[in-house]
């Protein structure tokens, strides 16, 4: 549990990120990943891109992955080297591929025939040259929820898996096209390690697809996924990063020289991070008992958009020790039914003024909030 005196005094409803723990988190990573230098871990950007956290991670050593120009500028001005960032997004516009280029980022992971064209357009035009990887639709289901499934082939995302070898023949008859290697990601928030592991036997038969046909990938992106602990943050601060990096050095058949990417967002942040609420009321309806905090979707939108859960606790009524535990749907004050963080939770009596936190949020945080209702978007702040 948090405590109060950790907290800044300043306006509610805020963000707070441990830096303690976002380095164990990144240690552990490193304890992981050291002994294989062919292994190469971007951070996801689009997880929280606040600029303290972004130069922590920059500073521990990893790489970036955006998917918008907006990510690559935030990546190259928190210090991470453009050779460790890759760009991925199913819409690239002219002026993000531009600068890209200019920035001279590692590769683009490219998802279609037609933006592959425009990047070789854009590389002619500045003179310079374009380094792509292909991300490639899998068709690989995950244990997820539905909006963030990535791999299907139903999904907007990538080049369907009979396409790689014609978009790849392609890629090296033009004459600024550098062809990389291939791009995977199959989904978000996965905690079974066996949706790896069928990621891993998708790779290894769509190289040696490549292979039949005389090519070959010097890059092999894996993408991101692993999940984090949302019913019990503090039981598993830091996720379990053995069994995952474990699953692909046991199931990919890497080939000589080749280079190995994860793009990890949720795992490295989320733990770190908690919105900070204030209780403004407490309304007892007719069939409910509501905390309405001074929170709402605009500064967490995971509860609304995904059915997601996030813990909650009521930091003041931990310290008053009082009370015995109440039902209560946790909502905030914006003008939709949507609006509610937990429903029939049972948490200390609570009272106006009480300060709680939602935890496990520094990732698909901050970063999603909206200014819906003229609201001010929260700050993030670190803590002391
Ligand atoms: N690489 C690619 C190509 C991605 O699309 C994503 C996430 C990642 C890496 C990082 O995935 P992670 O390691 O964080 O799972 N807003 C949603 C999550 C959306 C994820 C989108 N793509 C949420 O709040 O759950």
């Amino acid at each position: 549990m948090l405590s109060i005196e950790q907290l800044p005094r300043v306006q509610t409803p805020y963000y707070i990120y441990d830096t303690a723990l976002l380095q164990r988190t990144l240690d552990a990573i490193h304890a992981e990943t050291r002994d294989h230098d062919n292994w190469h871990v971007h951070y996801a950007v689009k997880a929280n891109a606040h600029p303290d956290i972004l130069r922590q991670i920059a500073a521990a050593g990893f790489g970036a992955d955006c998917v918008s120009g907006g990510e690559v500028q935030a990546a190259l001005a928190a210090g991470f080297p453009a050779s460790e960032i890759v760009f991925a997004g199913v819409g690239k516009a002219d002026w993000e591929i531009r600068n890209a280029l200019k920035a001279g980022i590692a590769m683009f992971n490219v998802e279609s025939l037609e933006e592959l064209e425009v990047i070789h357009e854009i590389a002619t035009l500045l003179n310079t040259r374009a380094r792509v990887s292909f991300r490639i639709n899998p068709d690989v289901g995950a244990h997820t929820h539905a909006h963030i499934t990535t791999g299907k082939a139903e999904n907007k995302f990538g080049i369907a898996k009979e396409d790689m070898v014609h978009v790849i023949r392609q890629a090296q008859q033009m004459q600024r096209i550098d062809f990389m290697g291939l791009h995977f990601h199959i989904g978000s928030q996965l905690l079974e390690m066996d949706d790896f592991a069928a990621l891993c036997t998708r790779v290894n038969e769509m190289q040696d697809e490549l292979e039949a046909a005389g090519l070959r990938a010097n890059n092999i992106n894996v993408g991101g996924g692993l999940g984090v602990d949302y019913q019990d943050p503090d039981a598993h601060p830091v996720p379990n990063f053995k069994a995952y990096f474990q699953t692909f050095t046991r199931g990919l058949k890497l080939r000589e020289g080749q280079q190995l990417h994860f793009e990890l967002g949720r795992a490295v942040v989320a733990q770190m991070g908690s919105l900070i609420t204030r209780c403004l009321y407490v309304k007892q309806a007719k069939v409910k008992k509501f905390a309405i905090v001074d929170a709402g979707f605009t500064d967490l939108i995971r509860p609304a958009f995904y059915g997601a859960y996030h813990k909650v606790e009521n930091l003041t009524a931990a310290t008053r020790g009082e009370g015995e535990p109440t039902l209560y749907d946790v909502v905030g004050p914006i003008c939709e039914s949507s609006d509610v963080f937990v429903t029939d939770y049972s948490m200390p009596a609570t009272r106006r003024g009480d300060l709680i936190a939602l935890r496990s949020a520094g990732a698909y945080g901050e970063i999603m909030a909206s200014g819906y209702n003229c609201r001010p978007l929260p700050k993030g702040y670190l803590m002391e």
